[in-house]
């Protein structure tokens, strides 16, 4: 599979030749110590082109950019560049064909722009692509906006890129300086445009993609942590681009099953609404199961200091509220036993009479998150019917918290209302349909996938110590082989049984 690496920087480095070079010289790294020395070396060089270009002269600075311009382009990598660079390593690590390009040669202000037909082209033929951009006001450089105004307006581009993957890498000087800002109103514009989303992987817990921090010019390499959630999401958009690559394989037989996850109604509006849409797919393709949750009283989380309680397969309710009131436990199957989840919501302006779990049922997911990610590589595509005028941003909410149940995300669909009627139903419908199509191939992959392992789904306890502490003793009882293998061995005879040539 391709993935495509962009930088999406207005000090990169690499231009040119330097993009061809740069694939040649990540290919020729081996190990991580070696992609560090790399990067710090490369680092290094970009601080002595600014130096070289004026910077000890205390040249101003549009005289050092004409200098740096004049540069060849094959040496030094900015700081988002560094970041891109180790995530474009670990997949290429996983087996990607991977490229480089940036993007400040396709926007430009002067007459010597590269043709955007040659972007569109790297574009259409990768299966994945990661955005590298630094953070400029809590959100991306005007290059990645550029990018996304071409795939906004070229519908046939948009066409094209239709499934394919996406995953982002966040660079700012500042920690919280709004690296998830960024990542998450990124990854909201790609899959409103059609793409496939995904964060970092379950090494740095599945979150949004890259974070890193360096400001001055030639940190990046320093920032151990952010470089790992970098590789986490070159591992992450490697994974994934596979699935839906091999997808195409074997196709799906029979039913998929989608799971509602009705967190928030008044009057039957939504639960009414899923089951209109519901008429108009093919009842022999599909299983939908509506599960009411709004009106259920679901306890708060404890934020518990272990979490799952023990290592277990994936059928055990392992959160440790245990009350006979809480309505939790008696949901957990029908949580998981799903190709895919809908999270649905009814947003009113009028919120007399809405019964709502959502914020304590998300937060109660967690058990089900750390147990190392049971929903994993499920395509998820939130719902909301919105009345005009409530303002609540739930479609982002819900794309912010089922990423981090390693999830894959797909256009949310969002049914605006009007005086009790939905304004954009016909939308709605197709939106759903497609969905439906999206997740036979999820599933497809994801069997195909599984079936020859998933040892990588581990939860990895970063910043509980507790946790970890337990999760070793856990691992010594071999708790956590039986929970792997038991998901295999299912996974595996549900490939025999689902799927076809
Ligand atoms: C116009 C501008 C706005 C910026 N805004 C932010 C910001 O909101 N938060 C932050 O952490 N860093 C901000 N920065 C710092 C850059 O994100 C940071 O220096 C980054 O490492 C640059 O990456 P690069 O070397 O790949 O270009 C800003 C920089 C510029 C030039």
């Amino acid at each position: 599979m391709k993935i495509l690496g962009i930088s999406a920087s207005l000090r990169n480095a690499r231009r040119g030749i330097g993009n061809v070079s740069l694939i040649d010289e990540i290919t020729a790294i081996s190990t991580e110590e070696g992609l560090n020395e790399f990067l710090t070396q490369e680092a290094e060089f970009h601080l002595k082109n600014f130096i070289e270009a004026g910077r000890e002269e205390l040249l101003p600075f549009d005289k050092m950019y004409t200098n740096l311009k004049k540069l060849k382009g094959n040496k030094g990598l900015s700081n988002s560049e560094v970041a891109l660079t180790a995530a474009l390593w670990s997949a290429k690590m996983l087996g990607a064909e991977i490229d480089h390009l940036s993007l400040s040669e396709y926007f430009t202000e002067s007459k010597k722009s590269l043709d955007l037909n040659t972007l569109k082209e790297k574009l259409k033929n990768s299966d994945g692509f990661l955005i590298a951009t630094p953070v400029y006001f809590g959100d991306r450089s005007s290059l990645a906006q550029s990018l996304l105004n071409m795939i906004r307006n070229d519908d046939e581009l948009r066409d094209s890129l239709d499934t394919k993957v996406y995953a982002g890498i966040a660079v700012g000087a500042k920690r919280n300086g709004g690296q998830e800002t960024t990542l998450i109103y990124q990854l909201m514009d790609m899959i409103n445009s059609g793409m496939l989303g995904v964060g970092n992987d379950s090494e740095t817990t599945s979150q949004y993609g890259g974070t890193g921090l360096a400001g001055d010019v030639g940190t990046m390499q320093k920032d151990e942590y952010g470089l790992k959630t970098a590789m986490g999401t070159g591992r992450r958009l490697a994974r994934v681009a596979e699935l839906m690559k091999i997808s195409k394989k074997k196709s799906l037989v029979g039913k998929h099953r989608i799971t509602f996850w009705l967190l928030q109604d008044k009057d039957d509006r939504a639960k009414e609404y899923i089951k209109e849409l519901l008429l108009g797919v093919d009842s022999e393709q599909v299983e939908a199961s509506i599960i009411e949750i709004a009106d259920k009283n679901i306890f708060r989380c404890l934020a518990c200091d272990i979490c799952p309680t023990h290592v277990d397969v994936d059928e055990s309710y392992r959160c440790i509220i245990k009350s006979k009131t809480d309505e939790l436990e008696v949901l957990h199957k029908s949580l998981i036993d799903t190709d895919a989840v809908i999270p649905v919501a009814y947003s009113p302006v009028d919120r007399v009479g809405l019964e709502s779990s959502y914020q304590r049922f998300m937060e109660r997911t967690r058990y089900l998150r750390r147990g190392d990610y049971v929903l994993s590589d499920i395509l998820s595509c939130p719902m909301i019917i919105e009345e005009l005028g409530s303002d609540e941003n739930l479609d982002i909410r819900m794309v912010t918290s089922m990423i981090r149940h390693h999830t894959i995300l797909s256009k949310p669909i969002i049914a605006y209302e009007k005086d009790g009627v939905i304004l954009n139903h016909e939308e709605v419908s197709n939106r759903f349909l497609r969905a439906n199509s999206i997740i036979r191939q999820t599933v497809s992959g994801k069997l195909q996938v599984y079936a020859e392992g998933i040892n990588h789904l581990k939860y990895n306890p970063v910043g509980y110590v507790l946790s970890a502490v337990k999760d070793a003793e856990d691992e010594r009882m071999n708790k956590r082989i039986e929970m792997v293998t038991d998901r295999v061995g299912k996974i595996k005879l549900m490939a025999e049984r689902r799927l076809k040539e």
